[in-house]
């Protein structure tokens, strides 16, 4: 597994590539891996011929400087389990790099990054999209793999993709979750034990529950702070507070994954 830091060096080794005719499948993370980022990983590695994969925890994304500086970083333990995988390459971009501008350059969606997570933490998408579409343009992959977790991500990427042309394919991959359904994700870590246990609630209500009202309900009287939970295009969106750590999900409504 080679790691790259400097996004020109990455290019040259990429172009190589190119000439040879290998696809590249690349998966943008912020590290804290789990299985859901590593299935990512296989997927990537069934698909394409190399599989490059960026850990970069994002500061413009995050809206909530005490979230980000709590963010979990376990960089041994992600290069470690991306090694596991067979992965070819990892990208370590460095702000001073990525944001060389200051973030005055940006991507902005003026209409669906303002609902939903956008409503709860503003700009959030504004960061994701910006460090999506330099990390695209790094990359150079042929394939890009985003998780349904974030479903709202995925569907802003895919019509960024489209808007700008970018001569990459999306591929969504889908939700995985703990025995008891609650969908892994790097924050999971930490919740404190009760909360761990409460927080199996969240997708089992919003799954069943007849409405979104119904769902924000029956949550709040579990013991979650509600952001919002709403159904949109066939799928139930939710986010919710469990002890300060914020959990996001969404189901299929009506239906199996
Ligand atoms: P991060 O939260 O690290 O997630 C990286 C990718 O893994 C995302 O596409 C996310 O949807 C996917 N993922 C996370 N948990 C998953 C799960 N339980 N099942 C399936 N896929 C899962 O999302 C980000 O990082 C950032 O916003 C990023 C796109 C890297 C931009 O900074």
């Amino acid at each position: 597994m080679r790691i790259f830091d400097d996004p020109a060096a990455w290019r040259r080794e990429r172009s190589v590539q190119i000439q040879e005719r290998l696809t590249l499948g690349f998966i943008p993370t912020m590290g804290s891996l789990h299985e859901g980022h590593l299935s990512l990983v296989r997927r990537s590695r069934s698909e394409n011929d190399r599989t490059l994969v960026s850990i970069f925890v994002n500061p413009t994304q995050f809206d909530d400087p005490a979230d980000l500086a709590r963010y979990p970083r376990t960089m041994d333990a992600d290069l470690a389990a991306l090694r596991g995988e067979g992965t070819d390459f990892v990208l370590l971009p460095r702000a001073e790099d990525f944001y060389r501008d200051g973030f005055r350059y940006r991507i902005t969606e003026s209409t669906f990054s303002t609902a939903l997570e956008g409503r709860h933490r503003p700009g959030h998408f504004d960061g994701v999209l910006t460090i999506v579409m330099k990390l695209l343009q790094v990359a150079q992959a042929d394939r890009a793999y985003f998780g349904e977790k974030d479903w709202q991500q995925l569907s802003l990427v895919r019509e960024m993709v489209d808007a700008f042309f970018l001569p990459v394919t999306v591929v969504a991959c889908p939700t995985v979750r703990e025995p008891d359904g609650l969908a892994l994700s790097s924050r999971n870590r930490n919740l404190v034990p009760a909360d761990r246990q409460r927080a199996s609630q969240f997708y089992r209500v919003l799954s069943s529950a007849p409405t979104p009202g119904e769902a924000s309900r029956e949550l709040t009287a579990s013991g979650f702070v509600v952001d919002y939970v709403e159904d949109l295009d066939g799928r139930r969106l939710g986010a919710v507070r469990l002890g300060g750590v914020r959990l996001i999900d969404n189901v299929p409504i009506g239906g199996p994954e």
